[in-house]
């Protein structure tokens, strides 16, 4: 008589390398439908689980949790993990995975993508052009702001964070951050300088968000932040939109407190604030910073890996969770890698 295979479900439609792999080595279905898993179709699924692939469109909180009784394994298809709650997933005994280093660079590449397009108005530029209104060369057409020589400020100092620093090399930029606990490999490989939360506002002429979403940077950046920071600087956010209280950095914008921003995340996850839409000099994507073909392909494979090793009881190589009660049978744990930063 065969083992019967663990079942793994996925709440997306995972690629079909990914789904063969995954395949072979459990019981694997996905949310077929190309809509969004809802509640009530996790919930339906859960009480036959052993491993769950969300993204983080997915919300897994105590409740689900509650009925999750075989569950061993959580996989999210992304780095941040908030729409996950470890605290209950780990007294339940259930590992909860991330997928780092493979999206840093991707992530980090749109964070340049958006500085630039907001300090030289490449969107605002483009529009003029698709709409007939580009009649030739002007000395005071489109003028935007120099990004050479100025100060890049970084919020965090995990990878992403670090990825956006090493491409300021080529602007020849001061680069400071900040971060709970200054990082000296950090400094040595970028010449970044570690600086209070206060200083980053004053100073940094371009200011990048690269920390995860936590109850202690929830909302952090408002009107009193606002108004410690230069009115030239542009603010760019490609971690999470709850970071930002929206509707006062949409009046910051709207009275020139700061100059720009682009943004890849807002606080509601389906969609933007609508005033934002407004606002020449924001420039908007829609959470996409690690949405490469590659990327994504990388994420995906690595989250199955980490499925599979909690399933055949070895310790998922990104868990973000510490459990000592583990349902599936694991070899010594060691202290969890990615826990803190993006
Ligand atoms: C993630 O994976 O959490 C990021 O939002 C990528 O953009």
């Amino acid at each position: 008589m065969t083992a019967e295979k663990p079942k793994v479900w996925a709440t997306f439609d995972p690629i079909p390398s990914v789904v063969n792999y995954l395949k072979e080595r459990s019981d694997f279905s996905f949310n077929e439908s190309g809509e969004l898993a809802t509640r009530e179709m996790i919930r339906a699924h859960l009480p036959d689980l052993q491993g769950l692939f969300v993204t983080l469109r997915d919300q897994i909180d105590e409740p689900l949790l509650g009925e999750a009784t075989n569950l061993k394994v959580i996989a999210t298809l992304s780095v941040g993990y908030d729409g996950i709650d470890i605290t209950a997933a780990t007294q339940h005994g259930i590992w909860v995975t991330n997928t780092p280093d493979v999206l840093t660079d991707a992530t980090a590449d749109l964070a340049w993508g958006l500085l630039l397009a907001v300090a030289r108005r490449i969107p605002e530029g483009d529009r003029l052009v698709r709409e007939g209104k580009y009649s030739g060369w002007r000395h005071n057409l489109m003028l935007g702001t120099d990004i050479s020589g100025k100060t890049l400020g970084i919020w965090g100092a995990g990878r992403i964070a670090q990825a956006v620093a090493r491409r300021a090399a080529g602007f020849n930029m001061q680069i400071i951050y900040s971060n709970r606990h200054c990082k000296g490999e950090f400094e040595q490989a970028t010449c970044a300088l570690c600086v209070d939360f206060p200083e980053l506002l004053q100073r940094s002429d371009f200011l990048v968000l690269a920390v995860p979403l936590t109850p202690e940077t929830h909302g952090r950046i408002g009107w009193p932040e606002f108004n410690l920071m230069k009115r030239s600087a542009i603010l760019i956010n490609i971690a999470r939109g709850a970071i930002i209280r929206e509707e006062e950095m949409v009046e910051a914008l709207r009275r020139g407190r700061i100059a720009g921003a682009g943004l890849d995340v807002y606080v509601d996850t389906t969609g933007i604030h609508k005033k934002l839409g407004d606002l020449d000099q924001v420039v908007l994507t829609p959470h996409v910073g690690s949405a490469t073909v590659e990327t994504r392909e990388n994420m995906a494979l690595l989250a199955a890996t980490n499925i599979v090793d909690a399933l055949q009881g070895r310790r998922p190589q990104n868990a973000v969770n510490e459990i000592t009660n583990a349902r599936a049978q694991t070899e010594p744990t060691r202290a969890p890698q990615n826990a803190e930063v993006l």
